[in-house]
């Protein structure tokens, strides 16, 4: 069960990375859009800059932005010889034309992260497609009234019977309880906003323990 950042600012990363919890960084067209207006192959050669001065080659995903599956094939295919990372993953949208872009991706030895699934089917078909990453979209599919929970669950079965040696990334978190549903409902991943990081890591309880050893022996020091 891996921690990803889902982000494409290098504030943000660092401030992870620098944790040391981080296994992965997915940025998608919206939140690189976030971001002072660059090329995404520069940006994402910052990015694994980065990732690199932390002695960290963990995966990156960067997506497509085109909607015709041969300019969606060329544009994966430049990525992926301009950034020349070997832990780089193209994100290539589900749907009946992208798998035949995932195929040709995964006959060229190059990594897909299936993205914006919200079905078991599309998962699934993704999966048996050669996406070696799937992501399936917590929150999104939750706003369609489905249990997204089940969608993981049923997604992780699957896999585990068919034995695919594909990994379920749970993204479109919304709340710190999306990260542990998702993981307990079989994610390998899930890709969090770094605004939910130091939620994660706090408990009222925690900070009741810790001013309580300080407060005693601040008294039995001073005594
Ligand atoms: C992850 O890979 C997705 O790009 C991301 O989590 C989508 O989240 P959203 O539903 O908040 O856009």
């Amino acid at each position: 069960m891996k921690i990803f950042v889902d982000s494409a600012n290098l504030a943000e990363i660092e401030e992870a990375l620098a944790r040391g919890f981080v296994a992965g960084i997915t940025t998608n067209p919206s939140i690189l859009a976030r971001e002072e207006r660059t090329d995404v192959v520069e940006h994402a050669h910052r990015i694994i800059a980065l990732v690199r001065r932390y002695g960290r080659d963990v995966p990156l995903s960067v997506e497509v932005f085109v909607e015709d599956p041969a300019e969606m094939l060329d544009q994966a295919l430049k990525f992926a010889s301009s950034l020349a990372y070997p832990a780089l993953a193209i994100k290539v949208p589900v749907g009946w034309n992208e798998l035949k872009v995932i195929a040709e991706l995964r006959r060229r030895d190059i990594r897909v992260n299936c993205t914006c699934c919200m079905s078991f089917n599309q998962a699934y078909m993704a999966a048996l497609a050669g996406a070696s990453y799937v992501s399936l979209f917590y929150g999104r599919i939750r706003d369609t009234g489905y249990d997204a929970r089940l969608v993981v669950e049923q997604t992780a079965n699957a896999f585990r019977r068919a034995n695919l040696a594909c990994e379920i990334i749970v993204g479109s978190i919304r709340h710190i309880q999306d990260v542990n549903e998702a993981l307990s409902a079989g994610a390998d991943i899930v890709t969090v906003p770094p605004k939910f990081f130091p939620q994660m890591t706090e408990h009222p309880k925690t900070t009741e323990a810790v001013q309580q050893f300080l407060a005693d022996y601040r008294r039995w020091s001073e005594r």
